[in-house]
This record gives C-alpha cells, sequence and structure tokens, in this order.
C-alpha cells in the first residue's frame, strides 16, 4: 500500500510555524506546566534513590558474605552517611531496606497526585478553555463558512482535534521536558559511575534519533487524511441520521450501509497502515535501545570481575565496577533506553496533535468575513425605511444569484416577495440582516449603509421567520423567548396568540413547559413553523423578514394567521414571502424577482393591470368559473 496522500499537503510543510503556536497556546499554563515538571523532577530523584539504594543493599550483603579468593570491599555509602560500625550486617541490610520501602511508598503517593494533577490542568483547563475559545469563534463566523463545512467536520474538530491540542501539552511538551531532565539526570548518574561504559552502552543512540526523525516524515500526511477521511465517515452517519426518512421513504438503506461501510473501510486502511508502520518502528527503536544490553554484559561484566580481583578498596575502584554498582548502571541504562524508547510515542503523539492542531487553527484563523468598524455609531430608534440600492450579490461573486436590485420599503410598509423557486426571494431577505455582504450596491437602513451598523444592533432590530424554521432541544417557551430570554409569560402568550399557536401549546400535556425534541421534531411542520413566527414577534423588531411563513399551514390557519399579523405588522417594515393572492393583496408593494432580476414591482392593482409575470401567477390562483359552479352546487346539496 502507498502513502495514503492528503488533500492538504500544502500545510504539511509548516510545522514550526504550528509548533510555535502551540507553544504560544501552551505557554499561558507555564505554571501548571512547571509545576507538572517539578512533580516529574521529584519523582525522577525519588526513583533515583531508590535505584541508589538497591546497589547498596547488594554491596552491603555482598561485603558481609565474603566470597573465598576475593578480598571484601565496604560498600559505598553515599554523602558519607554510612551507619555506626557496632551495628550488626542485619542492622545493616534491614536500614537499606527500610529506605527502599520509604522511598518506594512516597514516590506512588507523588504519582497519584501527579495524575491527578495533570488531569485537573489539562482536561479542565487547556481543553476546555479551547473548546469555548472555537465556540465563540464559531458564533462568529459566517454563513459562507458553514456553506463550505459540514457539520460533522466542524464537530470533530471541536471535539476530537482539541483533545490533540491537550495531547500536544502531555504527550509532547511535558514529555520532551521530562525526557530531556531524565536522560541528563541518568547521564551524569552514569558517567559518575563509569565514564567508558557509559560512552560504550550509549554508541547506538544516534541510530534511533535517525530512525525516529524519518518514522516522523512518513508517517505525518497519513495522520492528516486519517482526520479528514474521518470527517467524511461522520457525515455520512450525520445525514444518515437527520436524512432518516428519506432513507427509509426510498428504500435506501442497502445503499447507505454500503456508503458507511466504504467511509469506515477508508478510515480502517488508513489507519492500519499507520498501525503497520508504528509496528515496524517500535520494535526497531526497542531493538537500537537493547543493543546496549550486549556491551553492558561484556564490559560491564569484565569490570566487575577487574573489582572482585583487586586487592583493596581503593585498587578495586580504580580497577572497574562493584555488583552493585553494575546493578545501579544497568538500571539506569534501562531506564535511559526505556526513555529513548518514548521518543517514537512523542514522535507519535506529536504528529496526531500537529494534525489536530492545525485543523482547530483554521477554525480560529477563519476570517470573520461579517463584521463592522468598532467605532460604528449604534443604530438608535430606527423609523426602518429599508432601500436595496443596485444590489448585486452571488454566493460566488463571479456567479450573482441577484443583479441590480433596487427597491425601497417605506417604514411600517409591507412588501411582497414573489418569484419562482430559485429566484432569489431568501437571498434577498438574508441581505438585510448581513446574513451575507452585498457584492456591489448597498442595503441602506434609514439611509445607513447595514456594513456601517454594530452587528448585534442591526440584527436585534430585524426579526426573521425563515423558511425552514429550527427549534432548539427546549421547552415551548424557552424557544419561543430565545431572541428575548428576559420575556414575561404575558408577553409569549401574546406573540404566540397572534401567530395562532396558543391554542395547540394549552393543548399539550405540558402546555408551554412541553419539551421539544431536537429540532422540535415532536411538532408538526406547521406547528413548528407558528412557533418561529411568535419568536420573531415577541422581539418587537422595527423590520420583520418573513420568508414564506405559513408554507405549511393549511388555508384557513393561514388567513387566521394573516389577519392577527395585520395587525402586528402595524408600524413595522415587513418583507414577507408569498404566493398566495390574499396575501399579496394586503402588501404595499409587491416585488417579482425573475432568476435574480426585477421583474415587476407595485401595488397589486398596478401588477394586476398589466400583462406580465404577476398577473400570470394571479390568475392560477383565480378559481374558475366550473370550480365555482361546482363550490355553488356542493353548497345547495348541503343545505
Ligand atoms: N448557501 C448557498 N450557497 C450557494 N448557492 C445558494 C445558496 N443558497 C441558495 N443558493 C442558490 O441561489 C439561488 C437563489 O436561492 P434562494 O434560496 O434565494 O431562492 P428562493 O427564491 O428563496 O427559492 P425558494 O422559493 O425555493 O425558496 C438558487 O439558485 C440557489 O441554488
Ligand atoms: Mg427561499
Amino acid at each position: 500500500m502507498t502513502v495514503p496522500e492528503s488533500k492538504n499537503n500544502g500545510a504539511q510543510r509548516a510545522v514550526w510555524p504550528l509548533i510555535r503556536r502551540l507553544i504560544a497556546l501552551v505557554w499561558v499554563y507555564r505554571w501548571g506546566c512547571l509545576c507538572v515538571i517539578a512533580l516529574q523532577l521529584a519523582l525522577l530523584s525519588l526513583g533515583m534513590l531508590g535505584l541508589g539504594l538497591t546497589g547498596l543493599g547488594v554491596d552491603t550483603i555482598r561485603y558481609h558474605l565474603p566470597v573465598a579468593g576475593t578480598s571484601a570491599k565496604p560498600p559505598l555509602w553515599p554523602f558519607g552517611l554510612s551507619p555506626p560500625a557496632a551495628w550488626s550486617p542485619i542492622a545493616n541490610v534491614a536500614c537499606v531496606t527500610v529506605g527502599l520501602l520509604a522511598f518506594a511508598a512516597l514516590r506512588s503517593l507523588l504519582n497519584a497526585f501527579y495524575t491527578v494533577y495533570v488531569n485537573h490542568l489539562l482536561q479542565g483547563k487547556v481543553v476546555v478553555d479551547l473548546r469555548s475559545r472555537v465556540y465563540r469563534k464559531l458564533q462568529r463566523l459566517s454563513f459562507r463558512f458553514f456553506d463550505a463545512n459540514a457539520s460533522g467536520a466542524i464537530i470533530n474538530r471541536v471535539t476530537g482535534d482539541v483533545q490533540a491540542v491537550r495531547s500536544f501539552v502531555d504527550g509532547v511538551v511535558v514529555q520532551i521536558l521530562i525526557l530531556a531532565l531524565s536522560l541528563a539526570v541518568y547521564l551524569v548518574y552514569m558517567l559518575r559511575i563509569h565514564a567508558v561504559l557509559t560512552l560504550a552502552c550509549l554508541a547506538t543512540t544516534p541510530l534511533l534519533w535517525f530512525t525516529t526523525a524519518r518514522f516522523s516524515r512518513r508517517v505525518r500526511p497519513a495522520y492528516n487524511s486519517n482526520r479528514e477521511l474521518f470527517d467524511d465517515q461522520v457525515r455520512v452517519l450525520s445525514e444518515n441520521i437527520q436524512g432518516a426518512h428519506v432513507v427509509k421513504g426510498f428504500a435506501r438503506q442497502q445503499e447507505q450501509i454500503a456508503l458507511f461501510e466504504k467511509a469506515s473501510r477508508l478510515v480502517r486502511d488508513q489507519k492500519r497502515w499507520i498501525f503497520r508502520q508504528i509496528s515496524v518502528f517500535q520494535p526497531l527503536t526497542g531493538f537500537f535501545s537493547q543493543l546496549n544490553l550486549v556491551v553492558l554484559i561484556a564490559f560491564g561484566g569484565y569490570l566487575v570481575v577487574c573489582y572482585e580481583k583487586a586487592p583493596d578498596a581503593a585498587a578495586a575502584a580504580a580497577a572497574g565496577l562493584s555488583v552493585g554498582q553494575l546493578l545501579v548502571f544497568a538500571g539506569l541504562l534501562q531506564q535511559f533506553s526505556g526513555q529513548v524508547a518514548n521518543v517514537s510515542n512523542i514522535a507519535d503523539s506529536m504528529q496526531q496533535s500537529l494534525i489536530g492542531a492545525q485543523r482547530v487553527f483554521e477554525i480560529l484563523d477563519a476570517p470573520v468575513e461579517i463584521r463592522t468598524d468598532p467605532a460604528a455609531a449604534p443604530l438608535p430608534a430606527i423609523r426602518g425605511r429599508v432601500e436595496f440600492r443596485n444590489v448585486t450579490f452571488g454566493y460566488k461573486p463571479e456567479t450573482p444569484v441577484l443583479r441590480n436590485i433596487s427597491f425601497c420599503a417605506e417604514p411600517g410598509r409591507c412588501v411582497a416577495i414573489l418569484g419562482a423557486t430559485g429566484s432569489g426571494k431568501s437571498t434577498l431577505l438574508s441581505l438585510i440582516p448581513r446574513f451575507y455582504d452585498v457584492t456591489s450596491g448597498a442595503v441602506l437602513i434609514d439611509g445607513r449603509d447595514v456594513r456601517n451598523v454594530p452587528l448585534d444592533d442591526l440584527r436585534g432590530k430585524v426579526g426573521i421567520v425563515f423558511q425552514e424554521s429550527f427549534l432548539f432541544s427546549n421547552t415551548i417557551l424557552a424557544n419561543i423567548a430565545f431572541g428575548h430570554p428576559e420575556a414575561t409569560r404575558e408577553a409569549v402568550e401574546r406573540a404566540a396568540r397572534i401567530a395562532a399557536a396558543h391554542d395547540f401549546i394549552v393543548d399539550m400535556p405540558d402546555g408551554y413547559e412541553t419539551m421539544l425534541r431536537e429540532g422540535g421534531s415532536n411538532l408538526s411542520g406547521g406547528q413548528r413553523q407558528r412557533l418561529a413566527i411568535a419568536r420573531a414577534l415577541l422581539l418587537d423588531p422595527a423590520i420583520l423578514l418573513m420568508d414564506d411563513p405559513t408554507a405549511a399551514i393549511d388555508p384557513g390557519t393561514e388567513s387566521e394567521i394573516m389577519q392577527a399579523m395585520t395587525s402586528a405588522m402595524q408600524g413595522r417594515t415587513t418583507f414577507l414571502v408569498a404566493h398566495r393572492l390574499s396575501t399579496l393583496r394586503r402588501a404595499d408593494l409587491v416585488v417579482v424577482l425573475d432568476r435574480g432580476r426585477i421583474a415587476q414591482a407595485g401595488t397589486h392593482d398596478e401588477l394586476m393591470r398589466s400583462f406580465g409575470h404577476y398577473r400570470h401567477a394571479a390568475a392560477l390562483q383565480i378559481p374558475d368559473r366550473r370550480s365555482l359552479l361546482l363550490l355553488g352546487e356542493s353548497e345547495n346539496t348541503a343545505s
């Protein structure tokens, strides 16, 4: 299998800037990291002391149990702390054993504290802080960002990839510092025991560094594309869950299963490739790190024989090593090799965390397209005059969806927008609260370009009923009060009454406290839309945008809502995407869109007088004579 290619190879070269950025991110937690390092240092020292005591114990026993043909050499107690000469051999050994056990107990205790502290620092601080930073950034990003990125990929970044940054702290930064510290301590200790033996044993170490560097270069692209493949898998899964009705309705379960399995297979193959690399690399580094054992046994064994054969203690110290010293040396060498072999884990964590961090930074760096000059003057109480001045807009600038749109909605008036599907009605409305910015021209409110009005101010003055209303998993009350959480219960009920929602709400078992399921799936489409209307009305907005608000509502209820809305619309500039003649008739201005251009504009009466789209659309809704006759006949029969 070849090295899996990533779609994003350009970013691979930028490793150092990424590392620098991660370090800057971790710098905020430097004191916490310092504590972690201090704890590690304490653990390391206790480990060293334990090891030293083990060697001392062996040498003490060896001293008190002389072997025939060799001279006994007294053990070397550290810091001149030898026990009184009157102590028996048993007391000497017991003293060493008690010290050993005490250090071991202290080490276990410190280890437990270390685990709790590291978890608190990383999971409780680093991850939580970063996650909320990413989440806050997501709130500021424009619709364009969400258009371009699948929701599954965004969720993966907020949940999974943020963890990668955590693993940069504990799996890379802390580990590298521990590695450097412990290697230095082991090295100094080993050099103190026997310099030549140390150099001989460590001759294979450069081989390890070389192998590690090769491994890192090889697996990094694979980790990158692995995250992308995982995004695809999550996308298939989330689309399948969201579109469960469609999948079942069209009996496409088998195809969906095949699609998901394919996505899973791709992730698995990719992971398998990485594991194969690891399975070659780790034993290789393990083997290289154990090569020094051969040197230890041969050269170290020789040094012990020299030590034993020496006539006295002074000659022995110059000629070689005691059994205890060799034991300590072997322990140190083993720990040293273990740490060096750990480089492979660090390299692996590093690659994973760099890929994760890169994906998190992509969100943090995503440009906030819709922004306002911070010095922009707030929008005072507005009259609600909305003007489109020669507006052209395209989701991609090169393919305009709206062209040269110019019209004006006078304060308190109702503008109806009519047009075939895809003609740009929803797009036109989305330019008023600046979900997107115009490509050229301007949208003005009371003569001020919306781009020069603070965004929260602008959106606070505009109430919106979207074409597809989204409700949150919360109570009905909270959903209606979403834009105005401090609204009184009376105000909420008033808005619900106007939206013809009050009656069905009080009929529900828990009334306004009824919990809605995700997306309001325990309501009908029409009920959801009525809640959305109530939610917009509660804001008491100066400008009200309603994108086909009664599309999923029966004609009877629609006329009920529209009548109540007539009073609610008083004093507000309303933009209403509508198709029904009864609604269009009430509008002060009807704008007819045709493939992104204004085809006609005027009042119902004016438009009916001229031949064009409007008259044609209206004619389709006027019942013909035959249906009126049928209606008359059935009414006569009924009476
Ligand atoms: N987020 C988007 N990204 C790219 N193109 C889009 C996006 N939303 C809409 N479009 C395109 O812009 C055009 C106008 O879409 P719009 O939603 O404004 O139509 P509409 O008049 O509201 O239609 P409908 O009556 O079906 O709601 C369509 O061709 C559509 O494909
Ligand atoms: Mg639309």
